[in-house]
């Protein structure tokens, strides 16, 4: 999410962190900062907004020394501004993170207690001074402050960090984020992404999770968190600079698929209390009496994100037993629309910009509506338009076709449908974990599902010419069906239409013929023998079926010409698995055909006009 950059050597630090940084620049950043040891002191110097505010910055502030660190930040706590970029410093130390730490209220809490004063809102501040009170403490050194720190922290975290002490060095550490160390002739550098060594070196090697390392312009020196010794060359990186930005993938939409279970698992980090069966949330601001009193929750979003609101609806209605429904925000808006006080109106937005949902949300407080944002850009309108909000923790999204930050809306939907559901009493702890406990295992059943992209390239090689393609599906599939016929008519410009699979009947069903590829969504549910049905009704008259189906479905497996398989899993969660091979088919048909996957023709990232 965060870029970061370190740097140590014979020469001046700051050009080539800012350059670093710059390199990073493409995956989206709302302030950025830099530390330099000048040999006496450890400068730092921050801007909000564009590097070239930080640049701006460091013109009237030169930083001299060959020792520094460099961050782009992507909020995550606190808001954007300059008092919350990085890096963060306590006392001697100063430090640059890229991840979440769960703890971290339980820690700033404990270090509060002890006299600690806090100078921004960040999770990353905390470990400044953990690291810094260890080395008050005795520890030997930063190596051993850090490793002391990280004894305190749970949570993902890529962390680098210089001291006052030890201006030829620094230290780095790595759970769950990435972290990559360059080795240079005679200067060593650290990045969360390729791109961001490359002016420098191709020489690097590859942090794994649990480990930390000390750099020094001779090398570098890595063990465990434990204190074990790590052996570990360096391999030389051919990648250009556009294949480093997109992690090796051809497009940053299939490397923003491939990176749904990092996605999703960030987006549920620190949030499930297992024990009560309980989501913590604490930015929702809904407490037990609030959320009795609701009588109706509206859900209002567009396109990808009003598809993820129709699944939430599911999920409000049959966890928290009140009543829920979707509006298309940019209908709402221009209706009449009534909301009251006893309304829960909760707006899905990836950019939380939309200039759709932003007027409903602003019609929805005029009615005395209590409003909540789900948005994965922190403190962008919507959320400050509203009275709490949820963040998805995808990271930034350069593919303008949405796909992780769908998946973490959904991951977000189902938190707050069973946070609601416990509030009103609707959902006993036992199913309140069971469901907690069916969100834990999605990363893994969407590392399942991607997997199986060899199938689903089949599916596209075969169909990339089709003019037109039917979704269908019922229940939670519904959504999943509008989202898959979405994806493919915004990246490969081909016609589909996604529809209720019960409505087929009523009208679709002229459409078929042998010419006609159907995809079904149709997982094992409750849904499951009808949908079935919906199936044989397409085969009987020649329609072409693509089956979206639990893994071993024989059934399925016989009539459908095309199975695209979901591993077996949780009636509940199974829409977010299920959109994966649709998202998959989508960019393979648009590749096949030759699009251009991330900036189709025609569509905004963010959506600020009406
Ligand atoms: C499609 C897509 C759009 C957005 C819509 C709303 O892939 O991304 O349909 O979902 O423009 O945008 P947000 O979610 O930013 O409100």
């Amino acid at each position: 999410m965060c870029g970061i950059v370190g740097y140590v050597g014979p020469k001046k630090a700051a050009p080539i962190l800012l350059d670093g940084l710059r390199r990073l620049e493409y995956r989206g950043y709302d302030s950025a900062g830099l530390a330099v040891h000048d040999g006496r002191e450890i400068e730092v110097v921050r801007a909000a907004g564009k590097l070239e505010n930080l640049a701006n910055a460091l013109e009237q502030r030169p930083l001299c020394g060959s020792t520094g660190l460099g961050h782009t930040r992507w909020a995550t706590h606190g808001r954007p501004s300059e008092q919350n970029a990085h890096p963060h410093a306590a006392g001697d130390v100063a430090v640059v993170h890229n991840g979440i730490i769960e703890n971290y209220l339980e820690l700033k809490h404990e270090l509060q207690a002890s006299g600690v004063r806090f100078a921004s809102d960040t999770d990353t501040e905390i470990v400044a001074h953990l690291i810094h009170r260890a080395l008050e403490q005795g520890a030997p050194n930063l190596f051993g402050a850090m490793r002391q720190a990280l004894g305190r922290l749970r949570g993902a975290y890529a962390l680098a960090a210089i001291s006052r002490r030890e201006p030829d060095r620094l230290v780095i550490a790595k759970n769950a984020s990435p972290l990559v160390v360059g080795v240079g002739e005679g200067e060593t550098l650290c990045g969360s992404d390729i791109p961001a060594l490359l002016g420098s070196t191709r020489n690097m090697l590859f942090l794994e999770d649990g480990e930390m390392a000390e750099l020094t312009a001779s090398g570098v020196r890595i063990e465990t968190v434990e204190g074990k010794p790590v052996e570990r060359a360096p391999r030389r990186i051919d990648w250009s600079a556009v294949q480093a930005e997109k992690g090796g993938y051809k497009h940053f939409m299939l490397k923003e698929i491939f990176e749904q279970p990092r996605a999703v698992e960030d987006t549920l980090r620190g949030r499930i209390n297992l024990d009560e069966g309980d989501v913590v949330e604490a930015e929702l601001g809904l407490d037990a009496q609030a959320a009795r009193s609701i009588e109706r929750v509206v859900l209002v979003a567009c396109g990808t994100s009003h598809h993820a609101a129709l699944v939430g609806r599911y999920w409000i209605e049959q966890l928290a037993r009140v009543a829920a429904h979707t509006e298309l925000a940019s209908e709402v808006r221009y209706r009449d629309p009534v909301f009251g006080p006893k309304d829960l109106v909760v707006a899905v937005s990836q950019s939380g910009e939309t200039a759709d949902t932003l007027a409903a949300v602003k019609a929805a407080r005029e009615g005395g509506a209590r409003v909540l944002a789900i948005a994965n850009v922190l403190d962008s309108a919507i959320p400050r338009a509203s009275h709490g909000s949820l963040y998805t923790h995808a990271g930034p999204e350069i593919g303008v076709a949405s796909t992780k930050c769908f998946t973490t809306q959904l991951v977000a939907l189902l938190l707050l449908a069973v946070h609601l559901g416990r509030r009103r009493g609707a959902l006993d702890a036992e199913r309140g974990r069971e469901i907690l406990q069916a969100l834990l295992e999605l990363p893994n059943e969407l590392r399942w599902t991607l997997a199986r992209k060899a199938d689903i390239h089949q599916v596209a090689r075969h169909w990339h010419n089709a003019p037109h393609m039917l979704f269908l599906g019922r229940g939670l599939g519904y959504p999943i069906a509008l989202e898959g016929a979405l994806k493919l008519k915004e990246i490969s410009y081909s016609h589909a239409e996604g529809y209720a699979a019960g409505e087929m009947k009523h009208g679709p069903i002229a459409l078929i013929d042998e010419n006609m590829p159907v995809v079904v969504v149709m997982p094992r549910d409750r849904q499951y023998e009808k949908t079935l049905s919906n199936l044989q009704e397409v085969r009987a008259r020649d329609g072409q079926v693509i089956a979206v189906v639990t893994e071993g479905d024989a059934e399925a497996k016989k009539l459908a010409q095309w199975v695209l398989e979901l591993p077996k899993m949780p009636e509940l969660t199974q829409p977010v698995a299920a959109v994966v091979p649709l998202q998959l088919l989508a960019y393979y048909i648009a590749d096949l055909k030759g699009t251009d996957v991330d900036q189709p023709r025609n569509l905004a990232k963010t959506v600020t006009v009406e």
